[in-house]
């Protein structure tokens, strides 16, 4: 019943590139800043796992913590592979061209209930991505993360409550501004097309948004599912608007 445009296969591809991007927009400053609280995590949990770990952002989209995190300094992180069912090879490209001792995108489709190991010393995050799956292939990933001992981070810019069922509804705004953000005359020209002329981007942005919130686990539940799964380590955090969840399987 509950579906998000952007898992429809009938969307044309520049639409769902517009709303990938109104949602990396909404994330960063003058908007949010939850890539920086997620790569900031990534750091000190990399340091905490010791060795030098290669950091996998599954089901990545446009790949904003690939960004982030490539663009700061890291005894700890040897490499970064971006990810996703549906790979955005042009962007893929991009980040890699940008950093390509640190960034080595997978170009093949990477399928969360799928997964395979990439390197020895795999550290997942999976940002923004996890609600899309429905609850059995919820508890399918977590026990695939588990069986492949990889320690993962899976993280939502939303919680699910009220307070941000409402504030998903607010995403018209950088839905409608996005056009103004866009930094070559190409993305510009098609994010005025869906976002000004025929204007369903933002209104789609609004709708998976609201549907994202109520997807996502409450911490209560998160609870219940990981007491399911005997892990090491778990920690579940939450801010106002975000939700971490970190799960350790390593052997001590
Ligand atoms: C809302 S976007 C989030 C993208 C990115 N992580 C971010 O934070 O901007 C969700 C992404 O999950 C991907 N996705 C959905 N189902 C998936 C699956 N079963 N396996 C891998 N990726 C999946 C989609 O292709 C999409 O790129």
């Amino acid at each position: 019943m509950l579906f998000e445009f952007t898992d429809q296969n009938f969307l044309p591809q520049s639409l769902r590139a517009v709303i990938l991007g109104i949602l990396s927009l909404a994330k960063r400053p003058p908007f949010g800043n939850y890539n920086r609280f997620v790569v900031d995590r990534i750091l000190r949990l990399s340091a905490e796992i010791g060795g030098r770990v290669t950091v996998i952002e599954l089901a990545a989209g446009d790949a904003p913590l690939t960004e982030e995190l490539s663009s700061r300094e890291s005894d700890e992180i040897s490499a970064i592979i971006p990810c996703d069912l549906r790979p955005n090879i042009e962007r893929f490209n991009y980040l890699a061209g940008k950093n390509s001792e640190r960034v080595k995108p997978e170009y093949a489709s990477s399928d969360l209930l799928d997964l395979k190991p990439f390197t020895k010393n795999d550290l997942y995050v999976c940002s923004t991505a996890f609600h899309h799956l429905t609850p059995a292939q919820k508890q399918v990933f977590l026990s695939i993360i588990k069986a492949l001992k990889r320690p993962t981070l899976i993280c939502e810019s939303l919680r699910h409550n009220l307070l941000n069922h409402l504030f998903a509804l607010f995403g018209f705004v950088p839905g409608f501004l996005y056009p103004l953000f866009c930094s070559t005359k190409r993305q510009f020209f098609t994010s005025a097309f869906w976002c000004w002329l025929v204007p369903v981007a933002p209104l789609m942005f609004c709708w998976d948004g609201l549907v994202s919130s109520l997807r996502i686990w409450t911490e209560k539940r998160w609870q219940e599912e990981l007491q399911k799964l005997d892990w090491l380590d778990t920690r579940i955090e939450s801010s106002a608007f975000s939700q971490f969840v970190w799960v350790n399987c390593r052997d001590s």
